[in-house]
């Protein structure tokens, strides 16, 4: 049986709208992508991505020239004949730290008289519970159907996780549009739970509230094993095992950030707390996080500290919150890099990719063999492959001190010992 081809909008081309759009024309739908922003739909038109994310500019250059894929600042021309219009907007924190779906509210208002009866509208944005009966209102057209697809979707990964994904969600109240809209996802051969909006909509907080609060437990459980002299590595290796916890999202780190752990752990927290059933456990896997951030934090401080160096130079490896992304949002290395430089008047990062926030300001440069040179302390606090390949000699050769604070536990300690060095990792 091949995919039948569907006409789609989708409004917004940010990491998850530019993803499913060129997605969902690579799987053979027909698709325009729309996005107020005319210098983001002119770069993008021509090959210029707006963000790094791999595979996405060879799928967007393969879906314009199949005729599948196409791009408009025009919300009324993307949506004509459109028989599914797709809502990736921002959905940013609020001032109650709920998710403000501002953009949502103004796009279904433009919406409203602009589509043909039968469309579904699908809403991919992270929103709080009874969004999707709130557009359904909003719209106010009975043959329009709203529905809830919550994406899943990592950044670094985005396409692979769109193409490939574990499982498709869709909320819906009518069973025959949650259906159509899980066939859109055919050729992924994945399995679709159709559910009620508000579970839809409550599984994507409750999947990265989990997901973060593992990887609070598998820091916090770090910091124990340097207490007791256990290693962490092994540890998480012996746990892996069972698979009631699983093989992944157990590597230790600097702490979790990102676009949506930390705002989505908030929100549900705040709604948790209003609707009367606090969620206590994410609170505290909110603490943990910040007091892990402290905790590698100090570690840096001390090293630094008690180097011989009476301007100790830091080296921070690392700006994104994780490897494979230039998102640097609510990441730990600045957070990191924020309080060592209250302190240090010497700290010089360095990031194959990151895209930094202008009001933050960095002695950056631009190799790593610069970063490393004269540095008292170096402090790794992304998982860049380039990090993992680096040698013991080399680096012995180019710092002042020979202390490593390794956040991500890349670095074999044993060969760098041999070349002088002392990594230090919690937990390890
Ligand atoms: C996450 C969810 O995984 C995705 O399903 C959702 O749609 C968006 O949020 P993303 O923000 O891209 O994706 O990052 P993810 O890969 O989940 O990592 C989140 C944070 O946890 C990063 O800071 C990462 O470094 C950290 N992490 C992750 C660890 O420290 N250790 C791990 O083992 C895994």
């Amino acid at each position: 049986m091949s995919q039948t081809q569907h006409k789609i909008a989708v409004v917004g081309t940010g990491y998850v709208g530019l993803t499913s759009g060129a997605c969902l024309a690579h799987l053979g739908h027909l698709v325009t992508c729309v996005d107020v922003d005319e210098t983001k739909i002119k770069s993008i038109s021509s090959g210029v991505m707006p963000i790094y994310e791999e595979g996405l500019a060879e799928l967007v250059a393969g879906g314009q020239s199949s005729g599948n894929l196409g791009f408009t600042t025009s919300l009324e021309e993307a949506v004509r004949d459109a028989e599914f219009v797709f809502l990736c907007l921002p959905t940013p924190p609020g001032a109650d730290g709920m998710a403000d779906i501002s953009a949502i509210r103004l796009v279904v208002m433009q919406l409203r008289g602009l589509l043909r009866p039968g469309t579904i509208i699908v809403n991919k944005s992270t929103v709080p519970v009874n969004s999707t009966y709130m557009v359904q209102e909003l719209i106010n057209e009975p043959s329009v159907d709203v529905v809830s697809n919550p994406e899943f979707l990592r950044e670094g990964s985005a396409v692979h996780d769109f193409l490939h994904p574990d499982r498709i969600v869709v909320g819906c109240t009518n069973p025959i549009a949650g259906e159509r809209v899980g066939a859109l996802y055919f050729g992924t051969r994945s399995p679709v739970l159709v559910t009620d909006p508000v579970s839809a909509e409550s599984i994507k907080y409750m999947a990265n509230a989990f997901l973060a609060m593992k990887i609070s437990f598998v820091n916090q459980a770090a910091e124990y094993c340097d207490s007791v002299g256990a290693d962490v590595i092994e540890v998480m290796k012996g746990l892996s095992f069972d698979p009631r916890i699983g093989q992944t999202f157990l590597n230790p780190g600097p702490g979790w950030g990102g676009s949506c752990f930390p705002k989505d752990t908030k929100a549900l927290v705040v709604s948790a707390t209003e609707s009367g059933s606090p969620m206590t456990l994410i609170e505290e896997a909110i603490n943990a996080n910040l007091m892990h951030i402290d905790h590698i934090t100090r570690l840096i401080t001390r090293a630094a500290e008690s180097s011989r160096a009476s301007e100790p130079r830091i080296c921070l490896l690392g700006l994104t919150f994780k490897a494979n992304t230039d998102d640097t949002r609510e990441s730990p290395a600045l957070a990191i890099h924020q309080r060592l430089v209250e302190h240090f008047t010497n700290v010089v990062v360095y990031d194959p990719l990151a895209k930094v926030p202008e009001s933050h300001i960095f002695n950056r440069v631009d190799s790593l063999v610069d970063a490393i040179r004269d540095a008292d302390v170096v402090a790794i606090l992304t998982e860049w492959s380039e990090f993992a390949e680096l040698q013991p000699d080399l680096v012995a050769s180019h710092m002042r001190g020979d202390t490593i604070i390794d956040g991500r536990y890349l670095l074999n300690k044993q060969d760098f010992a041999a070349a002088g060095l002392s990594v230090i990792s919690i937990g390890r």
